[in-house]
């Protein structure tokens, strides 16, 4: 790299924990904890666990910090500030960086957006799910339709950048019904939008109603017509899919996740939280104990808490370059899989997904999924890794 290439982005994901109520969906790693948590005992933990992983990796000019959960609006903004005065200090944080937060839109958690915004923050992304009031309690939500637009209201006066996420293709819905919720959901929106199909994850409440029949997922036509709604309607108001699930005005994306769809590397702070990081050249996979107090622990006894630790093979690396790239409208650079994987991509292999339309090669020689290659992702991705 020459002295004028700017440094490859550099994001640090952070995670919170805790959750007022688990919704019956949702298997992310979140725990409730009625009696209260210990907010500075915590956050000297997520201090001193990322002073361990600078001390690993070195010096980093930090392009973009993701608070991530379980609910982070949870955390008090001194909080916040601790854990990004400690990556100011063992890092270099870039006086552009992207700093996220995700946030549960009550009326208790947009009360604390000013002051996570007079510490840095400045964008937010608010976990709406519905603007219906009969499906948000399905959903097991805590707030209402009208409170979530409040909350998207103050984070749109208080933010120059906010998303919000709804899920859709849920037990019942219609294309017009999704296409009206859309609609409201667009007339709303900032610059960014995160739409996802729900999934029924396995272990949840949701996954024990469906396999008694109590939940009528759509089948795999109405999820097609759902997501093809999607794409129209979003394009139409002018935030086009970047990525399976994310729309966004043209330079609006999330620059925090283009880190991980770009095969870029990043640091993953707080229990159960995932990082890839590049030390003496070889890339590493880390991951960090889930249970929040055992990760507590074992960040003060240990000084960190990660449990595992793997250097991946050119074959990994190269099967993740595709598995998060193709996810991208943008697609992937075949010459970046064949310097990771030590060989191209199979030209007969290409050929035939292209001869089937999944895929599609641009005219600046980069590889991309087409609209009906996306609903068989994983497919096209094991096709091409094979
Ligand atoms: C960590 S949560 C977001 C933050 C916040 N805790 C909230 O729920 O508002 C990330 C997003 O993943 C989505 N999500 C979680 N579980 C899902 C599922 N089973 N199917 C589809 N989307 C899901 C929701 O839209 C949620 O907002
Ligand atoms: S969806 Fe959000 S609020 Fe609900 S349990 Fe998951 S992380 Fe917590």
């Amino acid at each position: 790299m020459s002295a004028a290439d700017p440094a490859p982005p550099f994001g640090v994901y952070v995670h919170w924990p805790f959750c007022l109520s688990k919704c019956p969906y949702c298997d992310f790693n979140s725990h409730v904890r009625h009696a209260g948590i210990d907010q500075p005992r915590f956050a000297a933990a997520f201090a001193a666990e990322i002073a361990a992983t600078a001390a690993r990796i070195g010096h980093r000019s930090v392009s973009t910090v993701f608070f991530g959960g379980g609910t982070p609006s949870l955390m008090e903004p001194s909080t916040v500030a601790a854990i990004l005065d400690a990556i100011g200090t063992d890092w270099t944080l870039a006086s552009d960086a992207e700093i996220t937060l995700e946030a549960n839109p009550s009326s208790v958690e947009a009360a604390r957006f000013r002051g996570y915004r007079s510490i840095g923050v400045n964008r937010v992304s608010l976990g709406v799910q519905s603007l219906d009031d009969t499906v948000l309690r399905a959903l097991g939500r805590l707030h209402t339709a009208r409170e979530a637009l409040e909350a998207v209201a103050v984070a749109r006066a208080i933010f120059d950048r906010m998303s919000f996420d709804l899920i859709y293709a849920r037990p019942g819905q219609t294309v017009a019904a999704w296409r009206d919720e859309l609609a409201r959901a667009l007339a709303e929106a900032g610059e960014h939008l995160s739409l996802y199909q729900l999934t029924i994850e396995p272990e949840t409440p949701f996954s024990a109603l469906h396999a008694a029949g109590k939940l009528a997922m759509p089948d795999d036509d109405l999820g097609r017509a759902l997501y093809d709604a999607t794409l129209d309607q979003c394009a139409a108001a002018g935030l086009p899919a970047y990525e399976v699930s994310n729309h966004a005005r043209p330079g609006a994306e999330c620059r925090h996740n283009l880190v991980y769809w770009r095969h870029g590397e990043y640091a993953g702070i707080g229990p159960g939280a995932h990082g890839r990081l590049v030390i003496d050249g070889t890339r590493r996979a880390t991951a960090a104990e889930k249970r929040p107090e055992a990760w507590l622990m074992r960040v003060e006894s240990l000084g960190h808490g990660v449990t595992v630790d793997d250097a991946l093979s050119r074959d990994e690396q190269a099967d993740e370059f595709l598995l998060m790239g193709l996810r991208l409208a943008e697609g992937i650079d075949p010459k970046r899989y064949a310097a990771l994987a030590g060989r191209p991509l199979d030209t007969a292999r290409i050929a035939s997904l292209v001869g089937h339309g999944f895929v599609e090669t641009t005219a600046d020689g980069r590889l991309r999924v087409t609209r009906s290659g996306f609903p068989l992702l994983d497919a096209v991705v094991a096709d091409l890794a094979a």
